[in-house]
C-alpha cells in the first residue's frame, strides 16, 4: 500500500492514499444518494442503508489507510483498540435501537445526537494540546459547538421524556448572554496566546462554559417550541463533526458533518416557519414557555358514542384525520388505516391532515403512517388541508391537541399564539379521540374541545378506532 503511485509538486502519493481518497469520494456519493432516498417515505429505508454503507466504508478505510503528515498510519498499534471500541459501541447502539419503544424514539434520537456532540467535543479537547495541530480556531469551535450540542441534547432528551421541566425565561436571557460573551472572550484569549498549550486550564473552563450554555439555552424553551430547538441541536452536531473532520483533514468526516449541519439548518428554518417564530429568539433563549393560561379555560364538552360516531362517519362524503402524539402512544396507525380503507370502501373520501410538528420528532406522523402503508398521497400538509376545512364533513382528531388548538389563532395571550395550526373547528363536525381531558405538550387548555361542533370520544386511540372499525363494518 505504501508504494509511490505518483509525485505531484514534490508530494508523493501512495497507493494507500489513492484508495483512501477514492473511498471518501465513494462515501460522499453514498451519503448524498442516501439523503436523496430519505426524502421519500417509500425509499427512506434504502436511503438509511446506503448512507450507513458510506459511513462504514469511510470508517474502515480511515482505520486501515489514514496517515499523518509524516506518512505514519494514524491508528498505528491502536487499530485493534479502535476496532474493539467501535464494535462495543455498535452492539450497544444496536441493542438500544432494537429494544426502544416506538414512543421513546424521539428521546433516543436526542441521546444519539448528544453522543455525536460529545465525540466532537472530546476530539477538540484531545487535539488542542497536540503540537502538530495547526488549526487552533477550528479545534476550539469544534469543542464549543460539540459541547453545546451534547448538553443541549441531553436537556432536550429530559424534556421529551418529561423528566426536565421548564424554568422561567426572564433572567435566563441575561445569564445566557453573559456565558456566551465569556465563551467568545475565552476563545479570543486562547487564540492569542503564544503557546496555547500552556493555558489548558482555560480550555477546560471553555469546555465547562459551553456545556453550561447548552443546558441553560435549552432549559427555558418549552411549550410547543421544542421542535425548533431539536432541529437546531441536530444541525450543531453536524457542524461540530465537520470541525473535527477539519482537524484530521478527513474529507468524509467534513462532508458528512456538513450534510448533517446543512440538513439540520434547513429543517430548523422549516420548523421556525411552521411555528411562526424567529430563530434569533431561540438562540438568545427562552420563548414560548408552556403552562400559561389561554384565557379560555374549561367549559362544557359533549361526548359521542361509538355507534353515533360510526354512523356520522359512514354517511359522510369527506373525512379528514388529524393524527398527533397520542396516535404514536397508542400505536394506532394500523387501526386508523383500517378505518380509512373501510370508509373509502363505502364511498367516503378520507385524507390525513399533517401538522409539521405533530408528535415529538420531525416527520413523526409521516413515519408512523408510512409504517402502516397509508398511501403517501393521502397525507396533506397543514396549509393545503386548511383550505378544505369548510367542505369537510367530519374531522377526526386522533391523539392530537396542540396542533389543533384554536387559541393559536384567537388568543393573543396564549403561549402558542401565532403558531399556525390545523383549523379543525372550521369543519362541520369534529370528533376528538383521546383518553381524557389531558393537556398536550404545551400544557395548555384547548378550547376546541368545548366548541358546539365538537364531540369527544374518550379512550385509548387504538381501542376507540378498533370499536369504530367493528361498528362501521356492521353498517
Ligand atoms: P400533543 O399536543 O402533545 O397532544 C397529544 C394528546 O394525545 C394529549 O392531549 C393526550 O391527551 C393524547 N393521548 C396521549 N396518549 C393517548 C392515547 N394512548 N390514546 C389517545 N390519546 C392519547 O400532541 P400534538 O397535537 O401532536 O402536538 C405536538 C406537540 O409536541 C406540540 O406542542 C409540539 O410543538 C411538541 N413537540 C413536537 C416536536 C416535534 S419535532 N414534532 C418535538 C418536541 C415537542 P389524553 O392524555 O387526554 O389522552
Amino acid at each position: 500500500m505504501d508504494a509511490i503511485l505518483t509525485t505531484y509538486n514534490g508530494v508523493e502519493f501512495t497507493i494507500g492514499a489513492a484508495i483512501l481518497e477514492f473511498s471518501y469520494l465513494l462515501a460522499a456519493i453514498l451519503f448524498v444518494y442516501g439523503l436523496k432516498l430519505l426524502s421519500r417515505p417509500e425509499t427512506a429505508r434504502k436511503g438509511n442503508f446506503w448512507a450507513a454503507a458510506g459511513m462504514v466504508l469511510a470508517m474502515v478505510t480511515t482505520i486501515l489507510l489514514h496517515t499523518d503528515t509524516a506518512g505514519n498510519y494514524i491508528p498505528g498499534g491502536n487499530a485493534i483498540v479502535i476496532i474493539i471500541t467501535v464494535a462495543i459501541g455498535s452492539v450497544i447502539g444496536l441493542l438500544i435501537s432494537k429494544r426502544v419503544k416506538m414512543t421513546a424514539m424521539p428521546q433516543l434520537v436526542s441521546i444519539f445526537n448528544a453522543t455525536g456532540g460529545i465525540a466532537s467535543a472530546l476530539v477538540g479537547l484531545l487535539e488542542f494540546s497536540n503540537p502538530g495541530n495547526e488549526s487552533l480556531l477550528v479545534t476550539l469551535l469544534g469543542l464549543i459547538v460539540g459541547s453545546v450540542a451534547f448538553s443541549g441534547s441531553m436537556i432536550a432528551y429530559g424534556k421529551l421524556d418529561g423528566k426536565v421541566g421548564n424554568i422561567s425565561a426572564g433572567i435566563m436571557k441575561y445569564v445566557n448572554f453573559i456565558i456566551l460573551a465569556a465563551i467568545i472572550g475565552l476563545t479570543i484569549y486562547i487564540m492569542f496566546q503564544p503557546n496555547p498549550q500552556d493555558v489548558s486550564l482555560m480550555v477546560y473552563i471553555l469546555f465547562a462554559a459551553a456545556l453550561a450554555y447548552g443546558v441553560l439555552f435549552v432549559m427555558p424553551i418549552g411549550g410547543a417550541d421544542m421542535p425548533v430547538v431539536i432541529s437546531l441541536l441536530n444541525s450543531l452536531t453536524g457542524i461540530a463533526a465537520a470541525f473535527a473532520g477539519f482537524i484530521y483533514n478527513n474529507q468524509a468526516m467534513i462532508l458528512g458533518g456538513i450534510l448533517v449541519g446543512a440538513a439540520g439548518s434547513i429543517l430548523t428554518l422549516l420548523m421556525t416557519k411552521a411555528m411562526n417564530r424567529s430563530l434569533i429568539n431561540v438562540i438568545i433563549g427562552g420563548f414560548g414557555g408552556g403552562g400559561a393560561a389561554t384565557g379560555d379555560e374549561g367549559g362544557i364538552y359533549k361526548e359521542i358514542s361509538v355507534s353515533d360516531a360510526s354512523i356520522l362517519l359512514a354517511y359522510s362524503k369527506k373525512v379528514v384525520v388529524v393524527p398527533g402524539y397520542g396516535l404514536a402512544v397508542a400505536q394506532a396507525q394500523h387501526t386508523v388505516h383500517e378505518l380509512e380503507k373501510l370508509l373509502e370502501g363505502k364511498g367516503v373520501s378520507v385524507k390525513y391532515g399533517i401538522h409539521p410538528v405533530a408528535g415529538r420528532m420531525p416527520g413523526h406522523m409521516n413515519v408512523l403512517l408510512a409504517e402502516a402503508d397509508v398511501s403517501y398521497d393521502k397525507l396533506v400538509e397543514m396549509d393545503e388541508i386548511n383550505k378544505e376545512m369548510e367542505t369537510t364533513d367530519v374531522i377526526i382528531v386522533v391523539g392530537a391537541n396542540d396542533v389543533v388548538n384554536p387559541s393559536a389563532n384567537d388568543h393573543p395571550g396564549s403561549p402558542i399564539y401565532g403558531m399556525p395550526v390545523i383549523n379543525a373547528e372550521k369543519a362541520k363536525n369534529v370528533i376528538v379521540m383521546k383518553r381524557g381531558m389531558g393537556k398536550g405538550y404545551a400544557g395548555i387548555e384547548n378550547p376546541l374541545f368545548f366548541r358546539d361542533n365538537t364531540r369527544m370520544l374518550f379512550g385509548n386511540a387504538k381501542d376507540s378506532l378498533q370499536k369504530l372499525v367493528n361498528e362501521v363494518n356492521t353498517l
